[in-house]
C-alpha cells in the first residue's frame, strides 16, 4: 500500500509520515531528503573553482543529480556512502533548493528512484508532488495544510527551541518565498490530488493530527 502525504512547508508533513510509517509498520520516504541532496552535491561543486556554475547551467545541475547516490539507512540519509543528514538541512541548501526542484529532468531522475524505492512494500512518502505525479494510482493520498500563520509560528517555535531567535515576520517571509516556488513550479508543483482527502491542522495538536492521518489510512486500507 501506498500512503501519500503532500502539502507545504512548515504543514508538518515530515514528522507526521514519520510517526504515521512507524505505526503502521510501512516504510518512510522523505522525498524532500533527495532534492536537498542534490543541491548539496551542487553546493560542494560551486566551492571547487574549475567546475561549470550548476545553478546557471541546466546541463551541470543534470549532471551532479546523476552522480548523486541518495539512501536512506535508518532515518539516516546518505549520499555517495556520507552521512549527510544535518548538512542538508542548512538554510543554505534551502536557499537554493529551488534549481534542483524546477528542473524537469532532475525531477523525473527523482521521480523514478522514488517509484523504485516504494516497489514492493508498503510506504508512506512525503513531499510535494506525491499524489499528483510520483504515485498517481496511490491507494491513499493526505494533504496536509495549515494556515501560513500557524505554520510559521510552529516553525518559529522549532527554531527556537535549537536556540535561535527569529522574528516572526522572518519566517512568516520566507516560507510565503517558498509557497510561491512551490506553487508556481512548471513540473511537480504543489497542490493537492484531486482524490486526496486535505486535513487542516490549524488548531490540532501533533498526536490529534496523527490519530486523523492513521483514521483516513484504515478508511482507506
Ligand atoms: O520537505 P522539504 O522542505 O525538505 O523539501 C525541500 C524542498 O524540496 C521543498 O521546498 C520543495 O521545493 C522541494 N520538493 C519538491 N518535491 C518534493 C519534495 C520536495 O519539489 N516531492
Amino acid at each position: 500500500m501506498i500512503v501519500t502525504i503532500d502539502g507545504p512547508a512548515g504543514a508538518g508533513k515530515s514528522s507526521i509520515a514519520r510517526l504515521a510509517a512507524t505505526r503502521l509498520g510501512f516504510a518512510f520516504l522523505d522525498t524532500g531528503a533527495m532534492y536537498r541532496c542534490v543541491t548539496h552535491a551542487a553546493l560542494q561543486q560551486t566551492r571547487s573553482q574549475d567546475a561549470a556554475d550548476p545553478w546557471s547551467d541546466p546541463e551541470r545541475l543534470l549532471q551532479i543529480a546523476e552522480g548523486c547516490q541518495i539512501d536512506f539507512d535508518d532515518g539516516r540519509v546518505l549520499l555517495n556512502g556520507e552521512d549527510v543528514s544535518d548538512a542538508i538541512r542548512t538554510p543554505e541548501v534551502t536557499r537554493h533548493i529551488r534549481f534542483a526542484a524546477d528542473h524537469p529532468q532532475v525531477r523525473t531522475r527523482l521521480n523514478v528512484q522514488q517509484r523504485r524505492i516504494a516497489a514492493g512494500q508498503d510506504i508512506v512518502t512525503e513531499g510535494r508532488d506525491q499524489g499528483t505525479e510520483v504515485f498517481p494510482d496511490a491507494e491513499c493520498k493526505i494533504f496536509l495544510t495549515a494556515s501560513p500563520e500557524v505554520r510559521a509560528q510552529r516553525r518559529q517555535q522549532q527554531l527556537a527551541a535549537s536556540g535561535k531567535q527569529v522574528q516572526l515576520e522572518e519566517v512568516l517571509a520566507d516560507q510565503n518565498r517558498r509557497d510561491l516556488e512551490d506553487r508556481l513550479r512548471e513540473v511537480g508543483r504543489l497542490r493537492p490530488a484531486e482524490d486526496a482527502v486535505v486535513v487542516n491542522t490549524d488548531g490540532l495538536q501533533p498526536d490529534e493530527v496523527l490519530e486523523k492521518v492513521l483514521q483516513i489510512v484504515r478508511q482507506t486500507a
